[in-house]
């Protein structure tokens, strides 16, 4: 039977509760979940960070909205079990996320994580290191030594990106985005060039040509779609070396737009594979497949991500608040919001 946030229950705790997909949540009185099949059980969450996911969720534009309200937003998290285990955790599509001082998770979409780790930046930095880590992984043929172009590189999964593909071999990696600040940054993480996607529109086709000559991108992962990607892509496609090797653009990300115009040279002129990577397109079991190893990586490697802790209560106010750029909010539950 599914859980539902209005069902009548003996416990109760403190939740971020969305009620109008045009107002931040609110910190709210709820039932707590109460698990349901034998994988379930109950964790008390730690940490769960406010990622775009998360927003288009909670504002009713995400492709998987059912429209149904009142949810809880929350994607993942870190939290810790009955019996003492630290553990990264996804749910699955729910109204009870895990903006909230307990959630049901299933342990089998979950991975135990070492006891020392900082579970802030654990519960920041594993949804965006894991557009990349599952798109090269899970949804084409990556191999070591492979080029890869970052399109969109300043943002948390864009910076991760760069550090995922070098992390799995990459040969040469590119990587695009518009604040100078931060671009000034990426060459420390990994990147052999950096393309700034500002400025006069055919000096930044040049700029990308350029780029994608010297390295001859055999990988894109596209964070941005949009203009970005309508003029990138043919600069791109343009400039490879042998034009019957395939070229991967991954579509991960919308930062830039919905749509593109899709040129119908595109397909012929090179051996242009589009292909996307999220929730759908990559079967769940292949996501829970790579949890462990991922949640691990993440855990251990210390991911350059800088995360910001805000008390869950204070959810109205951090749903809006100005942050530095690149900031990603994660809402820490306390023994309060575990109390009722
Ligand atoms: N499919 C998946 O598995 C998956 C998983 C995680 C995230 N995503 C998606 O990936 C995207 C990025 O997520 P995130 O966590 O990195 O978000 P984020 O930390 O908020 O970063 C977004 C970045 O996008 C940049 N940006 C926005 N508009 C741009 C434009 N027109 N041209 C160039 N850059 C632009 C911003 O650049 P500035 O620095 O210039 O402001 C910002 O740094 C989102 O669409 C998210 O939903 C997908």
């Amino acid at each position: 039977m599914p859980r539902t946030i209005k069902s009548p229950n003996r416990v109760a705790m403190h939740a971020a509760v969305v009620r109008s997909f045009s107002e931040p949540p609110r910190h709210e009185r709820v039932p707590e979940p109460e698990p349901a099949g034998d994988h379930e059980v109950v964790i008390d969450v730690l940490a769960a960070a406010l990622h775009p996911r998360v927003r288009s969720q909670a504002d009713g534009s995400h492709y998987e909205s059912t429209g149904a309200l009142p949810i809880v937003p929350g994607i993942d998290g870190v939290g810790r079990t009955a019996d003492g285990e630290l553990r990264y955790f996804v749910l699955p599509d729910t109204d009870r996320g895990s903006m909230a001082g307990r959630a049901v998770i299933d342990r089998r979409r979950s991975a135990v994580l070492p006891d020392d780790i900082d579970v802030v930046a654990v519960a920041a930095a594993v949804n965006p290191a894991m557009s990349s880590w599952i798109a090269l992984r899970r949804r084409i043929a990556f191999r070591p030594g492979m080029n890869v172009l970052v399109l969109g590189a300043t943002g948390n999964a864009g910076r991760m990106a760069i550090q995922v593909a070098r992390h799995l071999g990459a040969g040469t990696v590119v990587a695009a985005g518009r604040d100078p600040d931060r671009m000034a940054l990426l060459p420390g993480l990994g990147a052999d060039h950096v393309v700034p996607l500002t400025g006069d529109p055919e000096a930044v086709d040049r700029a990308l040509a350029g780029a994608a000559d010297d390295a001859d991108v055999d990988v894109v992962i596209d964070y941005l779609w949009g203009t970005a990607t309508e003029r990138a892509l043919p600069a791109v496609l343009g400039r490879r070396s042998d034009r019957s090797r395939p070229l991967d653009w991954i579509q991960v990300g919308s930062m830039a737009g919905l749509e593109i115009p899709l040129r119908s040279e595109w397909l012929r002129a090179a051996r242009l594979q589009l292909v996307g990577s999220g929730q759908g397109a990559v079967p769940t079991r292949d996501i829970v497949e790579e949890l462990p190893l991922l949640a691990a990586h993440v855990a251990t490697d210390h991911y350059a991500i800088d995360a910001v802790p805000v008390p869950l209560r204070d959810v109205h106010a951090a749903w809006t608040a100005d942050r530095p750029a690149g900031a990603r909010t994660v809402l820490v539950p306390g023994e309060a919001d575990r109390a009722g």
